[in-house]
C-alpha cells in the first residue's frame, strides 16, 4: 500500500507533534510545521531515528503567503496531501472587557482564518485526485461556554461552521472533514499553574492523536464527522 502524506500543522509542541508521531508510527509519511524550526527539527530526528518518514517545514498559518509556499512545497516534493490536520491554535484567556482588539487578531488570525487558508491550500490537490481528508482539531470550547474564552470560542465555533458547511461541498468529492472536539489536554497551551494544578485530570496529547488515528484509518466510505473527547471528570473550569 502507498504511503499517505499527512500535513499536520502546529506541530512544534503538544496535541500536533503527539499527533505527527503517532501517524508516522503508523507508517505515514508525515509533514510537520509550525513557526520554531529547533523543534520541528527535534521531532523529526525523532521520528527519523524510529524508522519512519518526516520532513519539517516552518510555517507560519497567519501568513497567506507562507501557507500557500508550505502546500506547494509538499506537493513538489511527495506529489501529493492526503490528509490536512489543521491543529495550529492559540488562546487569550481574558474577560471580554480585558480582551483588546490585538488579541482578537491573533486568535482570530490563527485558529480561523490560519485554517480556512490551509484548508484553501491543500483543496486544489484533494480536488484534483478525488480524494483527501482534512481533520480540523478544534476545542469543546466551540459548542460549550465558558467564561473568560469569548474570542477562543468565536474562532472555533467559526471554524466549526465553516468544516460544516465545507463538508457538504464535498461530498460526492471523496474528501473527508472531520472535527476532533478535545476537553482539557495538558499542552503548553495552559499556563504552568493551570497544568500543575490539573496534570491528574486533563487528558493527554497522545489521546486525542489515536482519536485523529482512528478517523483517518476509516474505510473509504466512512467518515466519522465529529468526535468530543472530554476528560472522564468533565471540564476543569
Ligand atoms: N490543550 C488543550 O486543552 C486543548 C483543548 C482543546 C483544543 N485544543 C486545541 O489543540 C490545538 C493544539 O494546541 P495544544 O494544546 O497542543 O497547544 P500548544 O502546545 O501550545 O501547541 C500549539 C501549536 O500551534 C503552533 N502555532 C501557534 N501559532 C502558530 C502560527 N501562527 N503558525 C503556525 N503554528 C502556530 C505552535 O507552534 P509555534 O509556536 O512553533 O508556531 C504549537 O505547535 C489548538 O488548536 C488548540 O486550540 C487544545
Amino acid at each position: 500500500m502507498t504511503k499517505k502524506v499527512v500535513w499536520i500543522t502546529g506541530a512544534s509542541t503538544g496535541i500536533g507533534r503527539e499527533i505527527a508521531k503517532t501517524f508516522a508510527k503508523a507508517g505515514n509519511i508525515v509533514v510537520v510545521s509550525a513557526r520554531r524550526k529547533s523543534r520541528l527539527v527535534s521531532l523529526v530526528s525523532e521520528i527519523k531515528f524510529a524508522e519512519r518518514e518526516a520532513v519539517a517545514f516552518v510555517c507560519d498559518v497567519s501568513s497567506e503567503r507562507s501557507v500557500m509556499n508550505t502546500a506547494k512545497r509538499i506537493k513538489e516534493k511527495f506529489g501529493t496531501i492526503d490528509c490536512l490536520i489543521n491543529n495550529a491554535g492559540v488562546t487569550v484567556f481574558k474577560s471580554f472587557l480585558d480582551t483588546k482588539i490585538v488579541d482578537y487578531d491573533y486568535v482570530m488570525d490563527i485558529n480561523l482564518r490560519g485554517s480556512f487558508m490551509c484548508m484553501k491550500s491543500v483543496l486544489p490537490i484533494m480536488l484534483k485526485k478525488n480524494s483527501g481528508h482534512i481533520i480540523n482539531i478544534l476545542s469543546v470550547a466551540a459548542n460549550t461556554i465558558f467564561e473568560n474564552s469569548s474570542v477562543y470560542s468565536a474562532s472555533k465555533s467559526g471554524l466549526l461552521s465553516m468544516s460544516n458547511s465545507l463538508r457538504l461541498e464535498l461530498r460526492g468529492k471523496n474528501i473527508k472533514v472531520t472535527n476532533i472536539f478535545p476537553g482539557a489536554v495538558e499542552t503548553p497551551i495552559w499556563d504552568s499553574k493551570t497544568r500543575q494544578k490539573y496534570k491528574n485530570r486533563m487528558l493527554s496529547p497522545i489521546d486525542i492523536a489515536n482519536s485523529a488515528l482512528y478517523t483517518f484509518n476509516q474505510p473509504k466510505k466512512v467518515l466519522i464527522e465529529d468526535i468530543i473527547i472530554r476528560p472522564i471528570k468533565g471540564d476543569i473550569v
